[in-house]
């Protein structure tokens, strides 16, 4: 009988004979696979995995906090925190094509993590006891599809922690390749991952990074950052968060139209709420999202988001249009 219960044992006894007296390290993203995946490492072998979570800068508001808050407290991990926001703004800067940014995001990301690790195995690692072991998040749909080779995946890069370098010699574990996102969801209430998390909605990895259109830089990122939240809290508050596979709020940075506001013309910037309903993400179709709801994330957005004036409804379906718009 497939109880969350059963599942945890089986996974926590098949990890511990695995990795056996070695140290592990985990990548966190913030996203339910990876911390979902960590839970389960952390109840098998606690004090012999680290957990290593980049700050990007390119995170949604309250993220960075619930890794390092709330996740660390319902866990228990010990947490690596990189702060490599500087470091992303700097390599993005300037930047406008997606994929050069993808590029440059996924590149970061690799030589941070790739740093952080070293450290671990440098501080944490002994010789009787190396760090071996590198654990990912992979679902069951990921193995079936990276196995299918070329095709709609393919479309866009998407960023992973993939393609370390050979010097850091890790094995792959990887506890929930054959569970699909549902059971993934049951087994990290079972063990205690904070609900914010559990029933978090995709997010790329590129982060924000992909959501402005135009060059990525602090002061759009923060504009976004306002405009997502509010989004993002209207929508979990009409109970929508469930029926929406996600909803990407897009700022058009170079666009600027013209806006009236009490007396005075406005020049702002436009969002875009891209809500999409989905039950693979492969496929999608625009979320009927109703109008009142529709109408107070518009207000709120231009009354409490100075540099925006503008908010424009996506209805759009997948294909032609991809999910998010870089
Ligand atoms: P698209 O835009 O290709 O997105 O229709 C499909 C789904 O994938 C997410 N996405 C990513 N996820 N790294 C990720 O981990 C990425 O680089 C990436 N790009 C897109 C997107 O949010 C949607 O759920």
């Amino acid at each position: 009988e497939w109880t969350p219960g059963h599942v945890v044992d089986d996974l926590v006894g098949a990890i511990r004979e695995q990795v056996g007296e070695d140290r592990v390290l985990c990548a966190l993203s913030g996203g339910v696979d990876s911390s979902v995946a960590a839970a389960l490492v952390q109840k098998a072998i606690g004090a012999q995995l680290t957990c290593v979570f980049v700050d990007h800068g390119l995170l949604r508001e309250g993220e960075a906090e619930q890794v390092e808050q709330d996740f660390v407290e319902a866990t228990g991990v010990d947490l690596v925190i990189v702060d490599a926001r500087e470091r992303f703004l700097a390599a993005l800067a300037g930047v406008t094509d997606p994929e050069t940014k993808r590029k440059i995001i996924g590149e970061q990301f690799i030589r941070v993590f790739e740093q952080a690790a070293r450290d671990v195995v440098h501080d944490r690692g002994d010789e009787e006891h190396p760090v071996k072991w590198l654990v990912q998040g992979t679902l069951y749909p990921d193995v079936v599809e990276s196995g299918g080779g070329e095709g709609a995946a393919n479309i866009k890069s998407h960023h992973n922690v993939g393609g370390l370098p050979d010097d850091l010699q890790f094995s792959l574990i990887e506890p929930l390749r054959t569970l699909f996102k549902d059971e993934v969801r049951q087994v990290g209430l079972e063990l205690g991952v904070p609900e914010v998390i559990v029933w978090r909605q995709p997010f790329p990895g590129p982060g924000l990074g992909i959501r402005i259109i135009g060059a990525v830089d602090a002061e759009r990122l923060a504009i976004l950052r306002r405009a997502d939240a509010i989004a993002r809290e209207e929508l979990t508050r009409a109970g929508l968060d469930r029926d929406i596979w996600q909803c990407p709020v897009v700022l058009l940075a170079d666009v600027r139209s013209v806006g009236v506001q009490g007396d005075g013309r406005t020049y702002g910037h436009p969002v875009v709420l891209r809500p999409v309903a989905s039950e693979d993400a492969m496929t999608a179709d625009w979320a009927r999202v109703p109008y009142d709801v529709l109408a107070t994330i518009s207000t709120r957005i231009t009354n409490e988001v100075e540099e925006v004036n503008r908010v424009v409804l996506d209805v759009t379906s997948k294909p032609p249009g991809t999910i998010e718009w870089e």
